[in-house]
């Protein structure tokens, strides 16, 4: 393992560092939109797919291409204890202006808030006088696109989940309420069921978290401080070109959401570090990505990752059309087109979508 130096050495620095992230912590956070309809899919089979410009990086019969074992390349961490990462709040000291200006509002940022960083949603419980009994008991708040789910403190890294659940129309208005008429706190579902994707450095065996909400870790890994002289050391920075594998999994460990840890038998992976081949434990039916049911945001995904994963494809990631800084998925118009468009755009290559919704037995809505 790499040794590394955490940056806030002296008090002097840890308290500069304490100003500067409560300047930043305050930014406005009610900005992130609420989309009201869904792009449509074509339900069609992408197999048939003919491309139009198809250079050649994509090809158009999946059948045709051998399926490799996914396990076969790289390393792991399971069993090995959680790295003490450098956090958050330290990485957007020094990153304050080209990521701290849009992280509060980056879904990814808000997934899990505290209270006083969303205050939409503190008014939402106010004004539902059937949560009375409990309004005083909510500290966090999870979700604020499609659903808006209950959190407090249950012990250190440990959050209980309210049974309610407020689902969000237009606007990130309350458009009705689910189980709000029998309260309840449940202790052992976030720990069970959520944490390893809505919070940062799980310990799949205590099921504590290290940080609530989604820190860089989860995505630029444990990260060295040597970064800062050779960007190249920095998982997804802009001089790596990482095997597309590696980025695949750093995605997929969280937006695959029908698969199990081997080890754990947990809906999340364990101890994910990017970095990590995350196939060697997060089991996954890729069987599933034929399943015409399946809503096209999770469809896409798992396509994509099996072309990757199982196929050997290279040219196409998350992060040929997705910026994830950037809130943004408009690089994806540029991309070459092949059989993963048809999966949104259908067979024959159209830009009139038909709404559709996402939907997670795993997230309960
Ligand atoms: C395997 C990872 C994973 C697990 C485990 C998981 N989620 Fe999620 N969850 C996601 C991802 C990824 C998204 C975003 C999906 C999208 O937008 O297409 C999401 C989205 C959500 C949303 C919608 C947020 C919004 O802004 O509307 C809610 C609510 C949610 N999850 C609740 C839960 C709850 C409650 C649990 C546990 C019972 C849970 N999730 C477990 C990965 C996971
Ligand atoms: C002591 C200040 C400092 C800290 C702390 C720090 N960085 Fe950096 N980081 C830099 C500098 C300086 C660079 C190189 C110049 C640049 O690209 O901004 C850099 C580069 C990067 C890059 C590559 C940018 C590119 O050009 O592709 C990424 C990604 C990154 N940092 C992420 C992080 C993350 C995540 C953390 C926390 C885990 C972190 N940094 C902590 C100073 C810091
Ligand atoms: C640690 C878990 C995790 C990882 C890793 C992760 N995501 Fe997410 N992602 C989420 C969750 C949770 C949400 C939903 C946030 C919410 O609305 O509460 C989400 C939302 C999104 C969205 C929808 C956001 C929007 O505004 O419509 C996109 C796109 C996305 N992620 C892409 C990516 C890409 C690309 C990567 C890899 C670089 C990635 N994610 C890595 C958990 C993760
Ligand atoms: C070929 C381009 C492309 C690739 C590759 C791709 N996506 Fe997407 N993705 C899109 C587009 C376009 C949207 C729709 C954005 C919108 O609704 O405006 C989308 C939507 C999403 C959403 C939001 C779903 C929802 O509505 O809640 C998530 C999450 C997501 N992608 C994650 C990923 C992940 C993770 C990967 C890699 C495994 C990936 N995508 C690969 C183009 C792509
Ligand atoms: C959900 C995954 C994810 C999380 C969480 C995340 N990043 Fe990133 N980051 C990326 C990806 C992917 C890129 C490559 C460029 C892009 O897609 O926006 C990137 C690029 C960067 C860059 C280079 C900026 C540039 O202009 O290319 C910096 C610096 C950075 N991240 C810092 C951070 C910091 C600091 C945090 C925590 C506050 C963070 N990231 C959290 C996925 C993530
Ligand atoms: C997950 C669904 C999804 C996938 C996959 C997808 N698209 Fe799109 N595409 C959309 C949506 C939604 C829009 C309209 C909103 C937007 O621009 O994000 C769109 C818009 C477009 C546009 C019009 C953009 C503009 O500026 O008006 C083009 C061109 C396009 N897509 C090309 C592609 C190509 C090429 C691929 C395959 C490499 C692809 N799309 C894959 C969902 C998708």
């Amino acid at each position: 393992m790499q040794s590394k130096s955490r940056i806030v050495g002296s008090s002097t620095a840890a308290k500069v560092f304490v100003v500067f992230a409560a300047a930043l912590l305050p930014l406005s956070i009610s900005v992130l939109s609420n989309r009201k309809s869904k792009p449509g899919l074509d339900q069609r089979s992408s197999s048939g797919f003919l491309a139009t410009g198809n250079t050649g990086q994509q090809q158009a019969a999946p059948s045709a291409q051998s399926a490799s074992d996914p396990t076969a390349w790289g390393s792991n961490h399971i069993g090995k204890p959680i790295p003490e990462y450098v956090h958050g709040d330290e990485c957007l000291f020094c990153h304050r202006n080209n990521i701290g200006t849009t992280w509060q509002k980056n879904a990814h940022g808000v997934t899990v808030r505290q209270g006083e960083d969303a205050p939409e949603l503190q008014a939402i419980v106010r004004q539902q006088p059937a949560l009375a009994s409990v309004a005083t008991q909510i500290e966090y708040f999870l979700g604020s696109r499609h659903r808006v789910r209950f959190l407090k403190k249950d012990g250190y890294g440990k959050f209980a989940l309210l049974n309610t659940q407020a689902v969000l129309g237009p606007e990130a208005k309350v458009d009705k309420w689910i189980d709000v008429d029998k309260l309840s706190w449940d202790k052992e579902r976030f720990g069970n069921r959520c944490a390893g994707c809505h919070s940062t450095a799980v310990d799949s065996t205590a099921k504590t978290f290290t940080a609530f909400g989604l820190d860089c870790y989860a995505c630029h890994g444990d990260v060295t401080l040597e970064h800062t002289k050779d960007t190249s050391l920095m998982w997804l920075s802009k001089k790596r070109r990482d095997d597309a594998r590696a980025i695949t999994s750093i995605c997929a460990q969280c937006h695959l959401r029908f698969g199990k840890s081997r080890s754990t038998g947990l809906p999340y992976p364990n101890n994910f570090i990017a970095g990590d081949n995350l196939f060697q434990d997060y089991e996954v039916d890729f069987a599933r990505a034929d399943d015409e049911n399946l809503n096209p945001g999770d469809r896409h995904i798992l396509r994509n990752v099996r072309d990757v994963v199982l196929r050997g494809q290279q040219a196409i990631t998350c992060l040929t059309c997705h910026q994830v800084h950037a809130n943004s998925t408009a690089k994806h118009s540029a991309a070459t087109r092949g059989t993963i468009c048809a999966d949104c755009h259908g067979t024959k290559f159209t830009l009139e979508m038909k709404p559709y919704a996402v939907h997670s037995s795993l997230c309960e809505y």
